[in-house]
């Protein structure tokens, strides 16, 4: 059952345990969620979201960026046929490796390993991409490849209030830094390292003697909570893209009950 008029179809990339795909996976079924997942890929082909895909009858691939050469591989080519990789360095801004040539091998690499995996998302036509725990950065190859009508199409979660604490230790550089609040962005993903026009935060307290696991329970009910919503906004078309200064760079909230949402979430991670 549904309650809503048109559902998205979602593509989620994961690497690991993928509890955000099941938060997502049971919120459609109960009809909470605007949308469907209509395929899954991971990088790690241990990855126990694969068994959730699965169980659910969501088709699940796997996409080994292994095969796409190895980062000490020198013989890697540095060329993609028909695509101009010296304008994708240009641009990206994942990379900082100061050796040209070694940043264009990686580059090459990565950009070889997301042909194969829009080739396999685009056979779903999806209207978004979530990355959801996805361990690995994405290209402005990719991320253009989905950016249509000047709109982004690939969101992540990070479990950071972001800007601050961009990068793979959301939770474990929140607790170590002795922050009293946690938080999660859900954001689109543009060519920076978690760097996209932010749809939503959401903050969790830290109390005395919170541990990372307490923080990342805490945090974690707050990250499906909000990557949720932030679904069903972009289905009911209530994310506006504003410009600043010529870019794309605000995403605002049109919905009328936008501030009893955000209370509603600070009210729930304060009572767990
Ligand atoms: C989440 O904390 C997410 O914010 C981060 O990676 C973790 C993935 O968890 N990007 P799961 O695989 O969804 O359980």
């Amino acid at each position: 059952m549904s309650g809503f008029d048109r559902k998205l179809r979602l593509a989620v990339l994961i690497s690991g345990g993928g509890s955000n795909l099941q938060s997502m996976i049971d919120r459609s079924a109960a009809g909470e969620l605007a949308a469907e997942v209509v395929v899954v890929i991971s990088d790690r082909p241990d990855a126990y979201g694969l068994v959730r895909a699965e169980k659910a009858l969501v088709p699940h691939f796997v996409v080994d960026y292994g095969s796409h050469g190895r980062a000490d591989q020198h013989t890697v080519k540095t060329e993609v046929p028909g695509l101009d990789l010296e304008e994708l360095d240009r641009t990206q801004k994942i990379l900082r490796e100061p050796d040209r040539e070694k940043r264009l091998r990686r580059l090459t690499r990565l950009v070889s390993a997301e042909r194969e995996l829009i080739s396999t998302l685009d056979r779903f036509q999806p209207d978004f991409v979530c990355l959801a725990g996805y361990m690995r950065l994405v290209t402005p190859f990719f991320i253009h490849h989905y950016k249509t009508d000047g709109r982004w199409r690939v969101l992540n979660i990070h479990p950071a209030l972001l800007p601050a604490f961009p990068g793979m230790h959301g939770y474990e550089d929140t607790l170590a830094y002795g922050c009293r609040w946690g938080g999660v962005t859900v954001h689109f993903v543009d060519e920076g390292e978690d760097s996209g026009p932010i749809i939503a935060q959401a903050v969790y307290p830290i109390w005395p003697g919170d541990t990372l696991d307490s923080i990342r329970k805490r945090g974690l009910q707050l990250e499906y909570a909000v990557y949720a919503q932030c679904i069903n906004w972009l289905a009911q078309e209530c994310v506006r893209h504003d410009s600043l200064q010529g870019l794309t760079r605000i995403a605002t909230i049109t919905d009328p009950a936008y501030p009893s949402i955000v209370r509603g979430w600070v009210e729930m991670a304060i009572a767990r």
